[in-house]
């Protein structure tokens, strides 16, 4: 059956444990490499591994004709670790299909959704008997969920030649919801930074030195609250500085999305909308605002029962997701210099940036816009959708804007598939709609352009 020969190689993907930010799993990593490369030399790629910081990516490139556009399709073949384990109600890394959806980490981000590409492009083999319609090149790397690395590096190297194409295409995101196709108009980019504050060489008897020694834990609570007023606003100096307001067409497209209260407790199984700015609707708030939050704090016994001590140190991981025009490395200037000019000077305090992405524009007037909504529509029966993404893809601005060409990003992810969550799945659904889809607009590309 057709449908198994597209699902079968996807199903082998998602076995394979390939954790970036892990070490453990280096061979992992390398053997979805193989996989990769295996699979695009059968249907006619020549390919090559490109060299990272941590983890190679794989490249392939098959060109039918010189005169037919190139598209060159971008994926990640890392994914996050699966932690917590026991939330999982099946093994990550055994993929199983239940009720329409296969249930594996990696399963929508974004091995799924990159086999959507390959096996497109294995459906066009079959219906033009061995021939493409436009030429293909596939980059995909293995540091996206540590940061897109290398990407700079990448850009620079390989811009004007390796990577030359017409058009990007990228699907490493979602619809807005089941049954309508979505276009993502923006990404937002982000800055990780990490914030420790020592005050004593070890923790220390609460009892015998409490009320003399300074608790690291409440000076970084204290650093932390006063990084946001009580609206929500980011007090960092300048972080708004650069912030492009939405054009009217876009906020047109936010605004007809109905995204409601109600939608997002559901889609997160959150208690309520709450740390983001009231005065802004909702869609705003997820895709045009820049936002600060803290992903984890570590200080003192956190272990069973009770211990009296004063920690030592406290840290804690804060990233900011930034918009078009804001700048990464600028952003994190202001932010470390205003963490140290509102640290007590009782403790010492270190501030580290982890990675960071720029936020993106896509130019939707470009007319392959108008391609791609006729072939979503074709699939999914219904007219496609402008919204933004709340989400980085660090290698997308980067290399788009490099190769001066439109990235056209499709999601083929559903809000409530738990990416970077337990139980992630994909709807084999929206997998098969998505190479028809796909399989469908690079025929067109070859007619019209
Ligand atoms: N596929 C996601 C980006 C995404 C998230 C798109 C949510 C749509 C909705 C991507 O794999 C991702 O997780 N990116 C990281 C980048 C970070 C590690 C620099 C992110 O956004 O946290
Ligand atoms: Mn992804
Ligand atoms: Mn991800």
């Amino acid at each position: 059956m057709k449908q198994n020969q597209f699902i079968d190689p996807l199903l082998h993907l998602l076995e394979i444990k390939s954790i970036s930010t892990q070490d453990e799993f280096l061979p992992q990593m390398e053997e979805a490499r193989h996989w990769l490369i295996d699979q695009l030399q059968s249907m006619g790629f020549k390919t090559r591994l490109l060299q990272g910081k941590r983890h190679a990516a794989v490249f392939a490139e098959r060109e039918e004709d010189p005169k037919l556009p190139t598209v060159l399709i971008y994926g990640h073949y890392d994914v996050q670790p699966p932690d917590p384990l026991n939330e999982w109600k099946t093994d990550p890394f055994v993929p199983t299909i239940k009720k329409g959806k296969i249930f594996a980490r990696g399963a929508t981000d974004d091995k799924g959704q990159i086999m959507i590409h390959l096996m497109a492009v294995k459906n066009l083999l079959e219906k033009g008997k061995g021939k493409l319609p436009v030429n293909f090149k596939f980059i995909i790397e293995g540091e996206e969920e540590i940061g897109s690395i290398s990407v700079e590096g990448l850009a620079r190297k390989y811009a004007k030649n390796l990577f030359k194409a017409d058009y990007m295409v990228v699907s490493d995101s979602e619809m807005v919801e089941a049954g309508q196709p979505s276009i993502d108009i923006s990404l937002r980019g982000i800055v990780y930074a990490e914030v420790f504050v020592e005050s004593a060489k070890q923790d220390l008897h609460s009892g015998q030195f409490g009320g003399v020694a300074e608790n690291p834990a409440v000076v970084l609570a204290r650093i932390i609250t006063e990084l946001k007023d009580k609206n929500n606003q980011v007090n960092i100096p300048n972080f708004y500085a650069d912030v492009l307001p939405p054009t009217k067409e876009e906020l047109k497209d936010y605004n007809a999305l109905k995204t409601t209260s109600a939608k997002i407790k559901k889609e997160g199984g959150v208690l309520s909308i709450g740390g983001g700015e009231a005065k802004y609707s909702l869609n705003e708030r997820r895709w045009s605002r820049p936002t600060l939050d803290v992903n984890g704090i570590v200080s003192g016994y956190v272990g069973a029962g009770s211990k009296t001590i004063i920690p030592a140190r406290a840290s804690a991981k804060i990233s900011m997701r930034l918009v078009p025009n804001q700048n990464p490395k600028l952003v994190y200037e202001e932010f470390e210099k205003f963490v140290k000019e509102i640290s007590p000077n009782t403790v010492k305090v270190r501030v580290i940036s982890h990675s960071d992405a720029l936020p993106y524009k896509a130019p939707t007037t470009d007319p392959v816009f108008t391609l791609v909504k006729k072939s979503l529509k074709k699939a999914f029966g219904r007219s496609a959708v402008f919204q933004g993404v709340g989400g980085s893809i660090g290698f997308v601005p980067v290399v788009a804007s490099a190769l001066k060409i439109p990235c056209i990003m499709l999601g083929f992810g559903l809000p409530d598939e738990n990416l970077h969550s337990p139980n992630e799945h994909f709807s084999i659904d929206n997998y098969l709609k998505g190479i028809e889809a796909m399989s469908d607009f690079y025929q067109r590309l070859k007619q019209e352009v």
